[in-house]
């Protein structure tokens, strides 16, 4: 399972890559908007510290605008996933751009019927937004395991990306169910490594060897 950070903090990004937890990074027109930084700079920089892929959006909601963003984002650098709304013209420039050799991620996929015309589009990821369906009184887990059955049903190639992920417990499922890669906010990934028998076991432990008086190095 891949580990992408779901940021446009290149702070946060940077601590993440050194830890060797992140394999890619989401970020969208909110995300940017938080960083406080320009789309174009902050996507460049996060490139730059990130081997694999860092999806940008596009904002067009028509396909000329779409594919004409696309080309904008696809310059900054090799390891642009251009990331696309699940919607008619966003299937459409899913479709040019998987031709033209690009990465694509369709993004706020709250069904499995939009997952599935994704895979059909030929999407690289498909984002299903877990934790806003469960806003909505729903499981957004459900969503996640419909998808995999549809997938493996036909051999689709498209990579389930487990998105709109908020807590530790999210990622344990998604890994579970077979979600290929989830994107989860930084301070989600670093919440996975605690665990309170972790943190006593460890304070005990060092008390103890306080107590030996020795030292190893
Ligand atoms: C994924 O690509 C999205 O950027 C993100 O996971 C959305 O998460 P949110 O619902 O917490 O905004």
């Amino acid at each position: 399972m891949k580990f992408f950070v779901d940021t446009a903090d290149v702070k946060d990004i940077r601590e993440l890559n050194d830890l060797g937890l992140v394999d890619g990074v989401t970020t969208n027109p909110s995300l940017i908007l938080k960083s406080g930084g320009n789309i174009i700079d902050v996507t460049k920089e996060i490139c730059s510290i990130v081997k694999g892929p860092v999806s940008a959006e596009v904002t067009a909601t028509d396909y000329a605008g779409m594919m004409k963003e696309a080309a904008v984002l696809a310059k900054i650098a090799d390891n642009i996933c251009i990331k696309l709304p699940v919607t008619l013209d966003g299937l459409k420039a899913c479709k040019a751009l998987t031709s033209d050799g690009h990465e694509t991620n369709l993004t706020l996929c709250f069904s499995a019927n939009q997952a599935l015309l994704a895979a059909k589009a030929g999407a690289t990821y498909i984002s299903p937004f877990i934790g806003r369906l469960d806003d909505i009184g729903l499981n957004g887990m459900d969503l996640i395991g419909e998808i995999r059955t549809i997938f493996d049903n036909y051999d689709f190639e498209t990579q389930i990306l487990a998105a709109s992920i908020r807590t530790v417990n999210h990622v344990k499922e998604a890994a579970l169910i077979g979600a290929d890669v989830i994107t989860a906010p930084p301070a989600t990934l670093k919440a996975l490594v605690k665990h309170p028998l972790t943190d006593k076991g460890l304070e005990a432990f060092l008390a103890d060897w306080a107590k030996t008086g020795q030292s190893i190095a």
